[in-house]
């Protein structure tokens, strides 16, 4: 019998997607997000996945309905057997985007939510993310390393005995 063409596709994939802002990581507030710049972030993210196997599908976008756009096609992937899911920094859309959560659910995409910085420490209004609520995990407060850990988290979650 031949497996189906679904089984025998490899996961490989990890999507990496960046919300608004993020482009001016390295000189936007250093002092709350450290000095790494983007591109810094997609090394630490190549190469964390590497060891694991992964290859990684790096974005940022400034809009939110690209995000939206996004987090369906990785959905997508997932039910196809290509990826194992997102990491997502939803930047300040975290705090004000219903669309985002909308499509993670509705896409049945495994999240691990990212914050370079601690929210939790900063004003009210980004003590609340929309997000947490449909992500399997959380990562905070941990600088761009953050991004390793959501990482092998999400790694780690989709190992049979991960959960
Ligand atoms: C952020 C935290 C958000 O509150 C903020 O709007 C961002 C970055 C972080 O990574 O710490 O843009 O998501």
């Amino acid at each position: 019998m031949h497996p189906s063409p679904v089984r025998s596709r490899r996961v490989t994939t990890v999507f990496v997607l960046n919300g608004p802002n993020l482009n001016l990581l390295g000189g936007r507030e250093p002092e709350v997000y450290g000095t790494a710049t983007l591109a810094d972030v997609e090394e630490l993210c190549r190469q964390t996945a590497g060891e694991l196997g992964l290859t990684v599908d790096f974005r940022q976008s400034n809009r939110e309905g690209e995000l939206v756009d996004w987090l369906q096609e990785a959905g997508a992937a997932v039910a196809a057997g290509t990826s194992i899911g997102a990491v997502l920094n939803p930047g300040a859309y975290s705090h004000t985007s219903i669309a985002l959560p909308d499509a993670i659910e509705g896409a049945r995409l495994p999240v691990v939510e990212v914050h370079i910085s601690n929210v939790h420490r900063r004003e009210p209004f980004r003590h609340h993310s929309y997000v947490s609520a449909v992500a399997a995990g959380v990562v905070v407060g941990f600088g761009v390393v953050g991004y390793q850990l959501a990482i092998r988290g999400l790694h780690q979650l989709h190992q049979p005995d991960g959960g």
